[in-house]
């Protein structure tokens, strides 16, 4: 799979990836990471995780990349790579997986979830492991994003007829579904965490999951 290490990329295999996973407590991937920002932060703040971040855009990627590499923080990696393009070497490795504020395909993937779709983002889990996401959209906000990505409301009752029961039948137990306020995603340190919460007041939702 392709790392971004500082400015530069770099391929690294299964085995070399598994001796990197093997020096830390736990594994935790954050999809749809954008600028890395989120995954810098948490590994800063704990040290014994391993946090991989993983996005199609180099170019956002290597923003927190080269503070990354600045800091020689050991334990964040950013992977390039989508939802739909997953790295193989990543197969089973996470015990947490993190989806925050998600745009483009991969919002049409939580909100709009097949089966074929979540069975990818679940290759990515060890069993028993978690599933968080934050998501959120308006289509007022939007307008463009609706119509591009054909997505209805987002709201509770949406949720509860149409997207967990999807989350359920790929192996997921949902443990929580809760309408976030946006000071809420301070929780959250990431760059639209911080954009949203200082400028808009969108619908947004926490969705929690166990794998069984
Ligand atoms: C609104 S940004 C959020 C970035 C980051 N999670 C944050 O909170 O700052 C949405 C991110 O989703 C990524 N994205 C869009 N479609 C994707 C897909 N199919 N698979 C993985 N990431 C995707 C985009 O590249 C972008 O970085």
């Amino acid at each position: 799979m392709k790392l971004v290490k500082g400015n530069k990329t770099l391929d690294i295999d299964e085995s070399e990836l598994d001796k990197i996973i093997a020096g830390f407590k736990r594994t935790e991937i954050d999809l749809g990471t954008g600028d890395g920002k989120f995954v810098y932060k948490s590994a800063q703040r704990n040290p014994e995780i391993l946090y991989i971040g993983i996005d199609p855009s180099e170019k956002q990627l290597e923003i927190y990349a080269k503070r990354t590499a600045r800091k020689r923080l050991k334990n964040a990696l950013f992977v390039l790579g989508s939802a739909e393009i997953l790295p193989n070497e990543l197969t089973g490795k996470a015990d947490k997986l993190n989806i925050i504020l998600p745009w483009g395909s991969l919002l049409q993937l939580v909100a709009k979830p097949t089966q074929d779709e979540l069975k990818k983002i679940k290759g990515l889990l060890k069993p028993h492991s978690e599933l968080i996401i934050v998501f959120g959209y308006s289509p007022e906000l939007e307008p463009s994003e609706a119509k591009r990505l054909d997505l209805p409301e987002i709201t509770e009752r949406y949720i509860k007829a149409d997207v967990l029961p999807e989350f359920i039948k790929c192996g997921f137990e949902i443990t929580k579904l809760e309408k976030l306020q946006s000071h809420q995603l301070e929780e959250f340190d990431s760059t639209w965490s911080k954009k949203i919460r200082l400028t808009s007041s969108r619908p947004l939702f926490i969705m929690q999951a166990i794998l069984n």
